[in-house]
């Protein structure tokens, strides 16, 4: 049962889509029609989730009823089927607010000429542009054909066959993805490949030229990619996201190409989705943890092998000072795995708790069983429940089966905190970076030769209180190119009140939308009048920029006045 669906798919279940949609960036709508086909009806009624959109019509049907918009769940639409049928056609146009679709005008993209359109359908936005059962538990496969302005290109997260789109694995509809825009393509090799803006292509295929290796990575480890090819997509930097895994397709912020391939890590997230999450699914939103602390565990997989144990230590590292900066932040009843959202949007789920709490668990499971032991248990979950939505319980159920541990697994998962036996990463670089802090600390001249990104990172959040005058003249944080690292810096500005670096900031939250920077930049904004002063008049002229989902969030923080 998915509390955040309308739909009821073990009365009547949707198997197959042929979307069929124009695209008009003039009145930014998406208009066309959506043909769902089921199993021949046994239910008089099939209920689809709806938000905001127009319905025109629905063939092969006797009736349909749009029912009263829910804030959360948007509206029901229920259509009375003819005895025995099974398909309906669903004619309709979307709403320019549409939750899912973020429409750029030209300024907001790298070409400036082209405006752009890109879909965001995770958790529950694809109903704001396509009628469907939009639950995780329901997988369909889908072909689509649609049409563009002449000289933009329409991509989906699909096989491309001429103008047309075709998904033959079931999927779960926070999978399907659009984009259109002005877009290049640059192959990185056999089966994966970059789309761009043209003034991005490049760069974006020199940051991402080690994708092959990371897909043969999962590959040794996990079993063979199911889905044809893996290519990427940059966006335009309003994307709230870093990366979004849209099967054969994965989105991504521009905000990851810092020229020197520090912040991949993200494609190999984005990648290990292909197995946990595109294969295996949440079947609701409370067991998010399923999707994505399964990701962060294969991610750190991957980068150990591609880039070593030393990176990836660092890297699990950071990941776990954030988890305990957020779990301070967060409600008792929110530090646990599965996630309670009754009554709530599953975006509010989103905290870093199911991502390094739950990679934090099977970091420790695999720890007590051993890794060759723990490899042949993920690869064996990974084919036993391929392309299937599974519970919390599914898991924990095939793991007392398969793999009987003494981690305290119901503990991990149903309360809050970090069981005192959890396999806490160690990074001896870090060690280093905190010997040189200490030097810092006392005026003493500090080396820091070849640092990464993630040594710069561990120092910026370990320095207390420190002299940013004296900080930028050494090291020029205000001109680095790289966003994790401005990112930092400039949350230390906002908390040492260092004026200097203010207009970099008022460029910086104007510029990029991405939700992992916005929130805690305007968070700190936020704990003093002058900044919070400061907070809401970038954020009126910010605004109309940023998309859905980070408006959602920010409002909440902000308010809109
Ligand atoms: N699937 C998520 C993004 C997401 C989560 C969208 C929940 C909507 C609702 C994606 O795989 C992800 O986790 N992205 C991270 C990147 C990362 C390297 C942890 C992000 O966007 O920061
Ligand atoms: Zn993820």
């Amino acid at each position: 049962m998915d509390i955040h669906s309308w739909s009821r798919p073990d009365e009547l279940r949707v198997r197959h889509l042929e979307l069929d949609l124009d695209v008009d960036f003039e009145q930014k709508i998406l208009t066309g029609s959506a043909t769902l086909r089921f199993d021949a009806a046994s239910s008089p009624d099939l209920v689809l989730d709806t938000r905001d959109l127009t319905i025109h019509g629905v063939d092969n049907a006797l009736g349909f009823e749009l029912g009263t918009p829910d804030r959360i769940l948007g509206a029901p639409l229920r259509i009375r089927l003819s005895p025995g049928a099974s398909w309906v056609k669903v004619r309709y146009s979307t709403s320019p607010a549409a939750s899912g679709l973020q429409w750029l005008d030209p300024a907001q993209t790298a070409g400036k000429q082209r405006p752009f359109l890109y879909s965001q359908s995770q958790a529950i936005h694809a109903r704001s542009w396509i009628p469907l059962q939009d639950s995780p538990g329901v997988r369909i496969t889908f072909e689509a054909r649609v049409s563009a302005p002449s000289g933009l290109t329409a991509v989906m997260a699909a096989e491309r066959a001429g103008g047309h789109f075709r998904m033959r694995q079931p999927i779960p509809s926070y999978l399907v993805a659009l984009a259109v825009g002005e877009l290049e393509f640059r192959s990185l090799g056999e089966r994966s490949g970059v789309f761009a803006e043209p003034s991005v292509v490049e760069t974006a295929a020199r940051e991402f030229s080690d994708t092959e290796a990371m897909i043969r990575a999962v590959e040794e480890m996990y079993g063979p990619y199911r889905w044809g090819r893996y290519d990427l997509l940059v966006l335009p930097p309003s994307f709230p996201f870093g990366g979004m895994e849209n099967p054969c397709l994965t989105f991504t912020t521009p905000s990851v190409l810092a020229g020197d391939k520090s912040l991949v890590a993200l494609v190999a997230h984005e990648l290990a989705h292909s197995w946990s999450g595109n294969l295996v699914t949440n079947a609701t939103w409370s067991d998010f943890w399923l999707n994505e602390g399964f990701t962060v565990y294969l991610e750190g997989r991957i980068i150990e092998k591609v880039y070593g144990l030393a990176r990836q230590e660092m890297e699990a590292t950071l990941g776990r000072r954030e988890l305990d900066t957020e779990i301070a932040s967060l409600p008792e009843s929110d530090r646990v795995l599965h996630l309670p959202l009754k009554g709530r949007d599953p975006d509010d789920g989103c905290t870093l708790v199911p991502y390094q709490k739950g990679a934090l668990l099977l970091r420790t499971i695999e720890r007590e069983a051993g890794r060759a032991r723990f490899d042949a248990f993920l690869r064996s979950y990974f084919d036993h429940f391929a392309f299937q939505s599974i519970t919390t319980q599914d898991f924990l159920d095939y793991l007392n089966r398969e793999l009987p541990t003494s981690v305290p697994v119901d503990e991990w998962i149903y309360r809050a905190g970090i069981p005192a036996s959890a396999a806490e990463p160690h990074s001896d670089a870090f060690t280093r970076v905190e010997e040189q802090v200490a030097r810092w600390r006392q005026g003493q001249a500090i080396e820091t030769g070849r640092w990464s990104t993630q040594e710069w990172l561990h120092f910026l959040r370990t320095l207390e209180n420190p002299d940013l005058a004296r900080l930028d003249r050494e090291f020029h944080f205000s001109q680095t190119g790289n966003a994790e690292i401005l990112c930092q810096w400039l949350q230390l500005s906002i908390r040492a009140h260092y004026e200097p670096a203010f207009p970099l900031l008022d460029k910086f939250l104007c510029s990029v939308g991405r939700r992992k920077f916005l929130k805690p930049l305007y968070g700190e904004l936020l704990k003093t009048p002058e900044g919070t002063e400061l907070a809401r008049s970038i954020y009126r002229r910010a605004r109309p920029g940023y998309h859905y989902i980070a408006r959602n969030t920010l409002d909440g923080m902000i308010g809109t006045r």
